[in-house]
């Protein structure tokens, strides 16, 4: 039988690529399943020509279920993702609850997809800038061990979920026409300003809880624990897709020839590095597609040893970021057929 699907936060800017991802991607589909909030229970939903209703997430949500996608924040993971997994599911989860519980896989199939087993029912998916960056680095990891990691980030509304895309909209909207905006979703201005990202900053480190977590995951998904890494992480006017400048040492000479070969063979990886027009990766470019933009590719001149490349990366957050990752994680699993936390 074809395997019983369910989208918890189906409604939401993820849950909605991952129903788009299982239909453009042609996931086996015995029973697709859309749960949210009893906000939108009632709603439909088109999947494979028809249309889906939305149901509300209750404690019985998930009997019958083979994989369930969590996209509706940490704590509704928290709380309902063990019940899918005692239902007999495996749970990709997207939001941050387990990400760095050593019992749950933390996974980008380029990356570290070989390592999805053993798992006990769930499944991490990263953060959007851990899932981006990773991509475009796991192929060069493979080729020269990498010593130390610094990134800049430029990251698109779409990360706070559809109802700060809408406010950038409507932001912009009514900065083009004069008009005074109170913003609700995010704290500052979005409409031609950025700001430093909206999490919350430790006052003991400095650094806020966005630039935590792509530090702990970027380590984890790279296998490397104790990788020096800077990040400063910044919310830009952007609807979709998150960019990043990315500066990586190696243990050695590397040169930005040869880097750009690795990334030409890579698998989610789409090199943009058109010299002769400063045609590099784009926001506007790398949203709506499954590959990863990199281009930029030279030496850092930080580094008189030759041995960092600093690069330009654009990637679409909710695909590769979230929704695709998490199919593709799914689409993994299916491959092994291990749709239960007892195989
Ligand atoms: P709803 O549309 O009913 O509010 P986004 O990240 O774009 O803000 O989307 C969040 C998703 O998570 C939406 O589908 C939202 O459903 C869902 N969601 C949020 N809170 C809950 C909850 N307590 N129970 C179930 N679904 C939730």
């Amino acid at each position: 039988p074809l395997p019983v699907i369910a989208v918890v936060g189906a409604t939401g800017a993820v849950g909605i690529e991952i129903i788009n991802c299982l239909e453009s991607r042609d996931v086996p589909v015995g029973e697709l399943r859309l749960l949210a909030s009893a906000r939108s229970a009632g709603q439909h939903l088109p999947f494979r020509g028809s249309d889906v209703l939305v149901q509300e997430l209750t404690e019985r949500s998930f009997d019958g279920c083979n994989i369930v996608f969590f996209s509706a924040g940490a704590s509704v993971s928290r709380k309902y993702a063990p019940l899918a997994v005692a239902a007999g599911a495996v749970v990709v989860d997207n939001s941050s609850a387990f990400r760095m519980d050593p019992n749950v896989p933390l996974i980008v199939p380029e990356a570290n997809g070989g390592t999805i087993a053993p798992h006990a029912g769930i499944i991490a998916n990263p953060n959007c800038v851990a899932a981006i960056a990773t991509t475009a680095l796991a192929p060069l990891q493979r080729c020269w061990a990498i010593t130390r990691l610094n990134m800049v980030t430029y990251q698109s509304a779409s990360g706070a979920g559809a109802a700060a895309m809408d406010e950038l909209r409507q932001a912009t909207a009514a900065a083009v026409n004069e008009e005074p905006f109170e913003q609700q979703i995010m704290p500052h201005p979005m409409a031609f300003n950025l700001f430093s990202h909206n999490a919350e900053i430790d006052p003991e480190t400095g650094y806020n809880g966005e630039e935590t977590k792509v530090i702990a995951e970027t380590r984890r998904i790279l296998g490397l624990p104790r990788l020096p890494v800077g990040i400063t992480c910044v919310r830009v006017p952007v609807l979709r897709a998150h960019s990043i400048a990315l500066s990586v040492r190696f243990d050695g000479f590397v040169s930005p020839e040869s880097v750009r070969d690795k990334l030409s063979n890579a698998p989610g990886v789409r090199v943009v590095d058109d010299i002769e027009n400063n045609h590099f990766p784009m926001p506007c470019e790398a949203s709506g597609i499954e590959d990863v933009l990199v281009g930029r590719i030279r030496t850092d001149l930080i580094d008189p040893t030759g041995q960092t490349i600093a690069m330009f990366i654009s990637g679409d957050q909710l695909l590769k970021g979230a929704a695709l990752n998490a199919v593709q994680i799914a689409e993994n699993l299916l491959a092994q057929q291990v749709t239960s936390q007892a195989a």
